[in-house]
């Protein structure tokens, strides 16, 4: 195939009969709740080795749920600090109804790990710099933000931040010199809850504070489980309360990082897969060169229409809010952030993530700054709008994906 532009190609009729046939398989799916996902084409499937590995994990997974559903397979919770005791249930009347176990304990969570493979960071799972090392380095590393003004929802005092991290510091002076750094997930607030086999699920939309503290240390100073100011604030000084805000923290964390980061990726690169098939013709350079960039990209996203956001599907089983309450937040992540500002040298900035010096370090100090990467100040392009990029490249002049030429 030669490659040209609409303006030197040779041949212009089959140029524009091989675009209206493209226009006539790829549209949007009007199903999707205002994800725009391609509807179907017929034109990937997974390879037997991707098959293979499917069968491997839902194997593993299997085992798992069987596990959970006979507490004998499982490990029984020992005496404090003590060994295992095994062959006992987990949890007494941990078995409720089939198909479900009731966690009532960490230890019936720990349980599940004799079958899955154990994560890295279990041992650490309650550590407090742990907690805050995933907030850069875990599933939802580029939510935090440089704190600049104090937020007044979240009346956090000096006598929190001390008893988050001693003496010696004060919120004006650690947000003076860039070492405030606030988590905000009050996009949570008040969306529809689910429920799994009559269980109700919960997440709230939590607003929490860290600072890289004097020492060195990147450390959580407090948590407040809602933007509704007066809602009480919990610091690392007030033990199983602390224990249970840093869990609405994880929970939300992983609603924003499933639905909002996760599936509006995936939608918006199945965006930018439609729009290019139905606006550049196949031998359009800029075709050429993103049409990689989408390999699998509608195989995997029609198997997620049905096994991650359909009816029963894992947003259903695992989301804290409602399938219907998850997707309408990715749409709404996808609105209210224009494409200019997702741009990595522009995100990095719009988070105050773009300085080396007073950015927070990893537990293992391993790097300077974990936000940073190829993309140091300096070394940007000069055009860090938060504008989305005018196209300038496209065959024909605007027309209605999803409705046809
Ligand atoms: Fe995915």
């Amino acid at each position: 195939m030669n490659l040209s532009l609409p303006h030197d190609d040779a041949a212009p009729e089959a140029r524009r009969a091989a675009l209206a046939a493209d226009r006539e398989v790829w549209r949007f799916d009007p199903t999707q709740r205002g994800l725009p996902l391609a509807a179907k084409v017929d034109s990937e499937s997974y390879s037997m080795a991707f098959g293979l590995r499917y069968v491997e994990t839902s194997t593993m997974l299997a085992a798992t749920r069987a596990a959970a559903l006979d507490p004998g397979w499982a490990r029984a919770p020992g005496p404090p600090g003590g060994a295992a005791a095994p062959g006992r249930p987990a949890q007494e009347g941990g078995v409720t109804r089939a198909g479900m176990v009731s966690v009532r304990s960490i230890d019936h969570y720990d349980a599940l790990f004799d079958t899955l493979p154990s994560p890295a960071y279990r041992a650490w799972a309650q550590d407090d710099g742990f907690f805050a090392w995933q907030r850069l380095a875990g599933c939802n590393a580029t939510h935090i933000r440089r704190q600049r003004e104090a937020d007044p929802r979240f009346p956090v005092t000096d006598a929190q931040l001390r008893a988050a991290v001693g003496e010696g510091d004060s919120l004006d002076r650690a947000r003076a010199e860039g070492r405030l750094f606030a988590l905000d997930l009050s996009a949570l607030h008040g969306i529809p809850q689910g429920a799994t086999q009559g269980r109700a699920r919960y997440s709230s939309g939590v607003l929490a504070l860290f600072v890289r503290a004097l020492d060195g240390s990147f450390r959580p100073v407090a948590i407040q489980g809602s933007p509704v100011a007066g809602s009480p604030i919990v610091t690392p000084a007030d033990g199983e309360r602390w224990r249970h805000a840093k869990l609405d923290v994880q929970v939300a964390d992983s609603v924003w990082a499933g639905a909002v980061m996760h599936l509006g990726f995936h939608s918006l690169s199945a965006a930018f897969q439609v729009c290019a098939a139905r606006e550049l013709a196949p031998n359009h350079p800029l075709r050429r060169l993103l049409w990689p960039h989408f390999e699998m990209t509608t195989a995997a996203n029609e198997t997620m229409k049905d096994a991650v956001i359909g009816p029963g599907g894992f947003f259903d089983e695992l989301m804290a809010p409602t399938r219907e309450a998850a997707v309408d937040l990715a749409v709404r992540g996808l609105r209210e952030r224009p494409l200019g500002d997702r741009a990595p040298w522009r995100d990095l900035a719009l988070r105050g993530a773009d300085d080396a010096v007073r950015c927070p370090s990893t537990p293992t100090a391993t790097t300077a700054c974990p936000w940073r990467g190829p993309f140091a100040a300096g070394s940007r392009p000069t055009s860090g709008s938060g504008t989305a990029t005018t196209p300038t490249s496209r065959e024909t002049p605007s027309s209605s994906p999803g409705t046809g030429p």
